[in-house]
């Protein structure tokens, strides 16, 4: 991902292209496509994915972002509020499947080395089915997996 925002850096169009990925690998739900618009521009979404807020929390941050400079009709800012709240507040579950290093560090307590382990592995093997299959990873601490397997859920990229 870094190496492709590099690249990016030489190239046209591909911030789009970045974004539309990101996106694509948030948990589906309504007010996705709204964060796909407003909350791209300036950085990865893995600063949001990494955070769970109640909704008066989200509601703040969004305002602190439009106040940044983030661009949306009053909809679909609302919209993001909602989504957020819904998808990331403070019982959500992280998707194993698509969830950034940052994530699983901050939300499941993996060490760095665990998280990029998780991350490294989905780029070539099946979609985790069950929390085992996540201890499985080698370099993986099997009891810290056990102890956190009620916060995953396990749909593949932008399912539910
Ligand atoms: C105009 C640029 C811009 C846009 C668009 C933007 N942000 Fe940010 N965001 C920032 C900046 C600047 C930071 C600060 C980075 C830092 O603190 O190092 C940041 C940081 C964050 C952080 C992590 C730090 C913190 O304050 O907790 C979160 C979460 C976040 N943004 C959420 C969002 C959300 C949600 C949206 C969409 C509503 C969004 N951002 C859209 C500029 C933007």
């Amino acid at each position: 991902m870094k190496t492709m925002r590099w690249i990016c850096l030489l190239g046209l169009l591909c911030a789009a292209g970045i974004a539309a990925d990101d996106t694509a690998a948030l948990p589906a739900g309504k007010g996705r496509e709204a964060v796909g618009k407003v909350c791209v521009d300036c950085h990865a979404l893995d600063v949001i994915r990494a955070l769970r807020l109640s909704k008066d929390a989200w509601s703040q941050k969004v305002n602190e972002m439009v106040d940044r400079g983030a661009q949306g009709t009053p909809e679909e800012i609302a919209a993001v509020t909602e989504y957020l709240a819904a998808n990331f507040g403070p019982e959500a579950k992280v998707h194993v499947n698509t969830a950034p290093v940052d994530e699983l560090r901050t939300v499941l307590g993996f060490s760095p080395a665990e998280a990029k382990a998780v991350v490294d592995w989905r780029g070539s093997h099946a979609a985790f089915k069950g929390w085992e299959d996540v201890a499985a990873v080698p370099g993986v601490d099997r009891a810290k997996v056990e102890a956190k397997k009620e916060m995953m859920n396990f749909a593949v990229a932008g399912q539910e």
